[in-house]
């Protein structure tokens, strides 16, 4: 049987999906999901998604322990701890740590996908990790795959559409029926690869990044496969995929 992908967008779409019970894989490359990756791949415990900066903070009121970090218009608020460049999260900052975080758009997609059985972060950085365990456990389940391109305040962003490209590439090809939207996001990529970072610099949120002194991590979240980290958010916390307690998909040894 081959597995259906689907591309979505907003919130509504983001809904249908849990309807469905796809696999969902959130995808904001600039930055949220490439500093959930890189986090993780520094050995951080795991990381709490939060809607709002007040939210972030009553939780950090609670349990002090935790890192908090974040970003509004692409800057850390005050009194936070890290900001949302994926070159903070270094291992000398997040080994063993869990960590808060608020994001203007990638952390409500993730929220929103809350109900979903399986909810994965992707980025450039881990796109074939990703791509190969949703698609082996959509296989198994027999369900689809939705890929959500979140974007940037509601607008369509051109590395979240070109990175949903990177991740549809690495599906087998034999067994995957792609929408035509996932279609079009695979050409894009097929397009854009060879100077990824030179095209996603040309998008509006790269050039916002560069405006505030964030070139670097354009730079980085840019490059394909670093990390074969499959980060999975379970309601609650978004931990390692191979390290989830108490799911079928966390004993498969991914
Ligand atoms: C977001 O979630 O909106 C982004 O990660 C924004 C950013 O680049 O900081």
């Amino acid at each position: 049987m081959s597995v259906r992908t689907n591309l979505g967008f907003t919130a509504r779409d983001i809904a249908r999906a849990v309807q469905r019970k796809d696999v969902i894989i959130v995808i904001d490359a600039l930055r949220c999901c490439s500093t959930i990756v890189t986090a993780l791949a520094n050995a951080a415990d795991g990381v709490i998604p939060t809607t709002t900066v007040r939210e972030a903070r009553m939780l950090h009121l609670k349990r002090p322990e935790l890192l908090l970090a974040g970003e509004r218009s692409g800057i850390k608020p005050k009194g936070f701890d890290l900001g949302n460049s994926p070159l903070e999260f270094s291992s000398q900052r997040v080994k063993e740590k869990s960590i808060i975080l608020t994001t203007t758009s990638g952390t409500k997609a993730i929220i929103s996908s809350k109900g979903a059985k399986y909810v994965f972060t992707g980025a450039f950085l881990n796109a074939n990790a990703i791509a190969k365990a949703a698609s082996e456990i959509a296989e198994r389940e027999k369900i689809g795959i939705s890929l959500i391109s979140v974007g940037t305040v509601g607008h369509f962003s051109l590395e979240d559409f070109i990175c949903v490209g990177a991740i549809a590439r690495d599906f087998p090809v034999d067994n995957v029926q792609h929408s035509d939207a996932v279609l079009a996001a695979l050409l894009a990529f097929q397009r854009a690869h060879k100077s990824l970072d030179t095209v996603i610099q040309s998008g509006y949120h790269a050039r916002h990044l560069k405006s505030i002194g964030f070139k670097g991590d354009v730079k980085f979240c840019c490059q394909l496969n670093i990390f074969q980290i499959v980060p999975f958010f379970n309601g609650e916390i978004i931990v390692p995929l191979a390290k989830a307690p108490n799911t079928e998909v966390g004993m498969n040894g991914f």
